[in-house]
């Protein structure tokens, strides 16, 4: 059965190299120092790296320091030897400017210590948004035998009887203190009723999509990514991936085989019946790009954009993150979707070894309102769409979350019934935004298209979540919720609003954004996935000449060394805001030798 045999350890080159035994001795002496014996590290037992994402800074993903333990007691109980790796910290809500700036950090740090350092395979801790695709990424390139365990959603967030989810509750209730109907006090209170447990954000947002991607590619135990973080069964899927990754380094099963252009195309079609964060593209476009694999926004409109939305999670839907695990989880969309013939690849194998096919061929939801049937889903048609046109090449808008009230004011012209045109209010940045958004010189109306620009990966380094901004105060009042939004920044996940997002070029790389002013229209056909200024070719060619004459589009300048490398490297949204020539780099532990 085995593939690699105990001679052939790639951790054998630093603790037992009979060709070198000089640098044996000094690689060995030091990992003696805290009680390993030789044994242990000389008889042939897979070293096995625990890439940790948990820390007193980054709390959503905190409970892994518990976790860890059962995930060394399970490579142990398999002849392993765990070792832990500290990765650079990436907490959504605490790091600033924005916790995306550091997803390539923490890629780059994790690359060189799996790579630089005695390891046959890897745990990668997942859990809040950007952890999970900092560390597929890592083991993508590295390419050692690697599985994903996730964190788990935190327990479901009540305030007042009712479902209070993280994120979702405060988009909902800053409206409320805007408009006057709450204060600061009660504001807080229900922000942290949003929070009451150890685990990541327990709403459908980037955590929830990511850490369900990462089981819908292959690379986590099926069942694995929404056991809630204090739950049981967590502590035991733990143990199970520690065990499980042992084998996997006999096996050679290695990221680059089961994370295949077929998982992909799988894991498109699972968020869109999720309602997946818009983040998604970004990070999952990021991993195939370090694998090799061909993807962008267009494989996402092709693969996602028919499958039907079955999860009813805020803020699309009702429920939590509990319900979700209670529902049967990722297994039961997964199943759903294959037995209505809409996982494109059921042969696909995954982390324990088996196919999607067969982990859940059987596995059905227990409760069709949490998760629902294909006959009966929340919404058809609910994956993105990739628009394209004189704003920009490419920018994603969730479908899924065009709620009643909107498609009526924007979407309910009977001979134009996917389009619709608007009067821009430009912002450059969120500064920008929150100084001006309630100043009623701005005039903003029902009939306004709200942009934001110089906030994408450049323009403000790692790309603001910023696009999804609220109606003037003054709107609210008169019960004006959501104007459409469009921007070079990322909206978050848990926000509902219905905006496009993530534009590439940005206005920072002097794209279409940079051209616009206030008072230009612009149209958006949602039927055609066209968004184009309502300027002529000469208009825009002049602007664009002024613009370039005048040094190109400003932005604020770097506040930290990482930053300015930052934007002197990064690549755009829709390439996956990776690092230029990183992905020059693959499978880099085989094809690159080991050190
Ligand atoms: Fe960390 Fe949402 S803020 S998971
Ligand atoms: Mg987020």
């Amino acid at each position: 059965m085995s593939k690699i045999r105990p001679q052939d350890l790639r951790s054998r080159k630093w603790f037992l190299n009979p060709e070198n035994m000089e640098m044996t001795a000094l690689y060995l002496e030091r990992y003696l120092n805290y009680g390993l014996t030789r044994e242990e590290l000389q008889s042939g037992k897979p070293i096995i790296g625990i890439a940790q994402t948990g820390s007193d800074l980054s709390p959503c993903n905190r409970h892994h320091l518990e976790l860890t333990k059962r995930v060394r007691d399970g490579i142990i109980a398999a002849g392993g030897v765990p070792m832990e790796v500290p990765v650079h910290p990436i907490q959504e809500t605490g790091k600033r400017p924005t916790a995306m700036l550091d997803r390539n950090l923490a890629y780059l740090g994790l690359v060189e210590a799996l790579y630089g350092y005695p390891l046959d395979g890897v745990v990668l801790n997942i859990g809040c948004d950007k952890t999970t695709p900092a560390l597929l990424m890592a083991a993508a390139t590295v390419n050692i035998p690697a599985i994903a365990l996730s964190v788990g959603p935190m327990l479901n967030g009540w305030f007042e009887g009712e479902r209070a989810g993280s994120g979702t509750v405060i988009w909902k209730a800053r409206e409320r203190l805007a408009s006057g109907e709450i204060n600061d006090e009660q504001f807080m209170e229900i922000a942290a009723a949003s929070a009451p447990s150890v685990g990541y954000c327990n709403t459908m947002g980037t955590a929830t999509t990511m850490n369900s991607l990462a089981e819908a590619l292959g690379m986590q135990l099926p069942g694995a990514a929404a056991i809630p973080a204090p739950y049981r069964e967590r502590g035991q899927i733990s143990y199970e991936t520690g065990k499980r990754i042992v084998d996997m380094v006999w096996e050679d099963l290695r990221p680059s085989d089961i994370m295949t252009r077929e998982a992909f195309e799988n894991a498109i079609a699972v968020n869109s019946a999720l309602g997946g964060s818009t983040n998604a593209p970004i990070h999952l476009n990021a991993v195939a790009r370090h694998l090799g694999v061909p993807l962008d926004n267009d494989d996402w409109q092709a693969h996602g954009h028919h499958i039907p939305l079955l999860v009813n999670l805020q803020p699309a839907g009702t429920y939590l993150g509990e319900d979700f695990h209670r529902a049967g989880g990722v297994p039961a969309v997964i199943g759903a979707l294959l037995r209505a013939g809409l996982l494109p690849n059921p042969d696909a194998i995954t982390a324990n070894g088996q196919s999607m096919a067969t982990n859940c061929g059987e596995k059905a939801s227990v409760n069709d309102d949490v998760i629902r049937t294909v006959e009966a889903p929340l919404m058809q048609n609910a994956g993105f769409i990739n628009l394209k046109g004189t704003l920009f090449d490419s920018a994603i808008m969730k479908t899924s979350v065009i709620d009643a009230a909107f498609r009526k004011a924007y979407l309910s012209n009977p001979d134009d019934p996917e389009a619709f045109e608007g009067r821009v209010v430009v912002f450059d940045g969120p500064e920008d935004y929150h100084h001006r958004i309630d100043d009623p010189a701005e005039n903003i109306d029902a009939s306004c298209i709200l942009v934001m620009r110089g906030a994408g990966p450049k323009g403000y380094p790692g790309g603001a979540e910023v696009v999804n901004m609220r109606a003037p105060s003054y709107l609210l009042k008169q019960g004006i919720k959501a104007l459409p939004c469009i921007g070079d920044g990322r909206q978050s996940g848990t926000s509902g609003s219905p905006s496009i997002l993530n534009a590439a070029p940005e206005a920072a790389d002097n794209g279409g954004l940079a051209l616009l002013r206030n008072g230009d229209r612009l149209r958006i056909d949602l039927n055609k996935c066209t968004a184009d200024i309502l300027l002529s070719d000469e208009e825009l060619t002049a602007r664009r000449a002024a613009l370039l004459a005048d040094g190109g589009y400003k932005y604020p300048a770097s506040q930290s060394p990482w930053q300015q490398y930052f934007r002197e490297l990064v690549e755009p949204f829709d390439k996956g805001m990776t690092l230029r020539d990183a992905a020059n780099y693959q499978d880099i532990a085989r094809s690159r030798g080991t050190p």
